[in-house]
């Protein structure tokens, strides 16, 4: 080994502690795979040792591959070769694992002996995410470690597990209370002289289905994978590797693989992975420093203002809210009790972390509650003169230096800003529904927002765990400004030919989890109906503007909170088409004397995504998005585009 090696070897009596240091993740660059391949050589060489632990230093396992070595052609040893050699190793390896075992990380760890995991440890197979499956035999050595059912949740969904379920599966031996080295010496010498265990590749599937269950479990991944490859090729890889030899599934996998590393489902989801962890980085905000926020405070409990307040809540922040009167606050506590309630239910928080996070909200009608503040952030109902009535009480009971701001979906931000004292401290925080859940927030910078504001609107985000994506005023921002341009060809299309149901189709058949018409359903026809209204004086009369969304909202359908929209509803709130609808639709092209055509899914989509990319051009123009990355991240993250299709603007570049 070189001395420049990332990786060391060390030994505590005649036991090896090969630890691997290759800050940030510990990826498994070249110089890492070289490190680990000799100092194997060196254990099985050396008489004196009886057994070696597989260690990291630094904050995590190996988390994954080298980005940097992505579409590089491969330099020896590969990884899968890497593998081999460990599980041929005739001393005893023990992966003692820590943060987290991803990806090839854990792989290797598959590759050794033994698997030992501290409690905080996550672990996974996330190469789905990317468009890929697992390449250095995953998908081989897994269902031969754990019940191949759970095998082929871990690789089909991407999702990594902690460690009771690890546990729980068999895939790690133990989880490490206290010191994770001290717990892999202490197993150490108690297996170093015992044989090593059957390699994971001499041994039989856990529980393999039979050839009915596969193609049920198969046929279930395809459907819950809307038209991504990986997912299935993933299942299908496992189902050759349990049904056949081992040896041979290794090279498919490798062949599966390649085949999808170079496909243009991995390169979008591979393009929307990466312009998700950059878009936020503004090279003018370097250096400068975010204001420290400890109390948050949120006007409105309603359903964005609940949302937001549990987001702080959950991210460890002191949240005021503050309602119209008592009955509103008391909604507004039972709103975020309620958003709570589920996080406890799903396994996200703990009861006592659930009464903790309860005990630092508190609610009030009273505007001199925000006085220690740190960020306020106002959620009220979508009206001009509401806000700055708000904005007004804001500037006279906050902080001089509190950063104020809005959640508006469309108000103008700037002249909310010009209204305040202070107005270099205003900003927009665009969270989407439900704001505890969803991920993305779009960061709206006013004209006078200083960079510390944006840096500390940015810094906050980050704490949510909120993919932040800056943006400019205007009406809508980036999102609903490129919904409402698409919704108006969509509308038009209804005009001339299509129905409902036949956008919504294409779109789903498309990839988005619903169409545009069972999604405004969902939000509410109302919100949009009212900035329709307030839009009316300026619209161009020249332009061509199409009712049947108003005609909705006239006949009291308001979606599917009162079970009448663009559909109908039953009681369980299954979605059909009405015939209502169907009939009003084609009316009106009769009363316009349109010519009704008949549309197919191809045209459909096709007039979409022309319409996305018109407007996302336009909005790079006025530089309300600073990059065609931040259209791509925002339309994914926040309005269903399907992800392994990268965005349009992505789909637009590559076309
Ligand atoms: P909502 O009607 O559910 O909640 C508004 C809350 O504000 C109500 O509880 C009301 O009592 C309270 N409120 C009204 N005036 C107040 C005042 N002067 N002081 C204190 N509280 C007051 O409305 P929602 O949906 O939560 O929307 C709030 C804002 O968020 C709007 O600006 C909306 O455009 C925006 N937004 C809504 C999204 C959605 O999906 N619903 C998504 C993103 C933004």
């Amino acid at each position: 080994m070189s001395t420049m090696s990332p990786v060391s070897l060390t030994t505590e009596n005649d036991i090896a502690i090969i630890t691997i240091d290759h800050p940030p993740i510990n990826a498994t660059s070249h110089a890492v795979r070289l490190g680990i391949w000799d100092a194997i050589d060196q254990v099985n060489r050396d008489d004196a040792i009886r057994a070696a632990i597989l260690i990291c230093a630094g904050s995590t396992f190996i988390a994954g591959a080298d980005v940097t070595e992505f579409g590089k052609p491969p330099i020896d040893p590969i990884l899968p070769d890497l593998i081999l050699k460990l599980e041929q190793s005739t001393k005893p390896l023990i992966a003692a694992l820590h943060g987290n075992a991803l990806g090839g990380g854990l792989e290797v760890a598959l590759g050794c002996h033994y698997r030992i995991a501290t409690a905080t440890a996550k672990l996974g197979l996330p190469e789905v995410n990317l468009g890929l499956i697992p390449g250095a035999g995953g998908t081989v050595r897994l269902p031969r470690l754990i019940a191949v059912e759970n095998a082929i949740t871990m690789i089909t969904g991407g999702k990594p597990f902690n460690t009771t379920t690890a546990h729980d599966f068999g895939l790690i031996d133990e989880i490490v209370d206290g010191d994770l080295r001290t717990a892999a010496i202490a197993l150490a010498e108690r297996i170093k002289n015992t044989p090593c265990p059957v390699a994971l590749i001499d041994r039989a599937p856990v529980n393999a289905p039979d050839a009915d269950a596969w193609d049920a479990l198969i046929a279930g991944i395809g459907k819950k994978a809307r038209g991504q490859d990986a997912p299935v090729i993933a299942a299908r890889t496992i189902r050759a590797a349990v049904t056949g030899d081992a040896r041979t599934a290794l090279g498919l996998e490798r062949e599966n693989f390649i085949r999808l590393r170079d496909s243009d489902q991995s390169k979008a989801l591979r393009h929307i992975f990466f312009a998700e962890r950059s878009v936020a980085k503004l090279p003018e905000l370097a250096g400068v420093a975010p204001r420290t926020i400890a109390e948050i405070g949120v006007i409105g409990g309603g359903i964005m203002g609940a949302g937001i307040a549990t987001a702080a809540l959950l991210a460890g922040y002191a949240v005021v809210m503050i309602e119209r009167d008592d009955d509103a606050c008391e909604r507004g506590i039972a709103n975020v009790r309620h958003h709570l309630g589920g996080s406890l239910k799903r396994g996200i928080i703990t009861q006592s972390r659930h009464d903790q996070l309860l005990g630092d909200l508190v609610s009030s009608t009273d505007y001199a509650t925000l006085a220690d503040c740190d960020l306020v952030i106002e959620a009220v109902f979508e009206d001009m003169a509401v806000k700055h009535d708000v904005f007004a009480k804001l500037s006279a009971h906050c902080k001089s230096d509190a950063v104020l701001a809005s959640n508006t979906s469309y108000l103008d931000i700037d002249a909310i800003a010009t209204a305040c004292t202070h107005p270099e401290r205003v900003i927009g925080l665009h969270f989407f529904s439900p704001a505890h859940v969803m991920k993305l927030l779009e960061v709206v910078r006013t004209r006078l927002a200083s960079p510390a504001t944006l840096a500390t609107a940015l810094a906050f985000a980050r704490r949510l765990g909120k993919i932040a994506v800056p943006c400019g005023v205007c009406d809508g921002f980036i999102g609903n400004r490129i919904m409402s341009a698409y919704r108006k060809h969509c509308e038009y299309m209804l005009e001339d030919g299509s129905l409902p149901s036949d956008i919504d189709r294409a779109m789903t058949n498309f990839g988005f989890p619903m169409g545009l018409f069972a999604m405004q359903d969902m939000a509410g026809l109302e919100i949009s109906w009212a900035t329709r209204k307030r839009l009316a004086p300026t619209r161009d009369p020249n332009e061509r503007y199409v009712a049947l969304g108003d005609y909705l909202c006239e006949m009291g359908r308001f979606g599917r909170k009162n079970g009448l929209g663009w559909y109908r509803y039953d009681e369980h709130g299954k979605a059909s088409p009405d015939p209502v609808i169907d009939e009003l639709v084609i009316a009106e092209s009769a009363k316009k004397g349109i010519k009704r055509r008949p549309f197919s899914d191809a045209e459909i989509i096709e007039t979409i995504l022309s319409a996305m990319q018109a407007e996302g051009e336009k909005i790079l123009a006025e530089g309300i998005a600073h990059s065609p990355d931040a259209i791509d991240v925002v339309m994914v993250n926040g309005y269903g585009f399907p992800r392994h299709k990268g965005g349009p603007m992505h789909l637009k570049k590559t076309a």
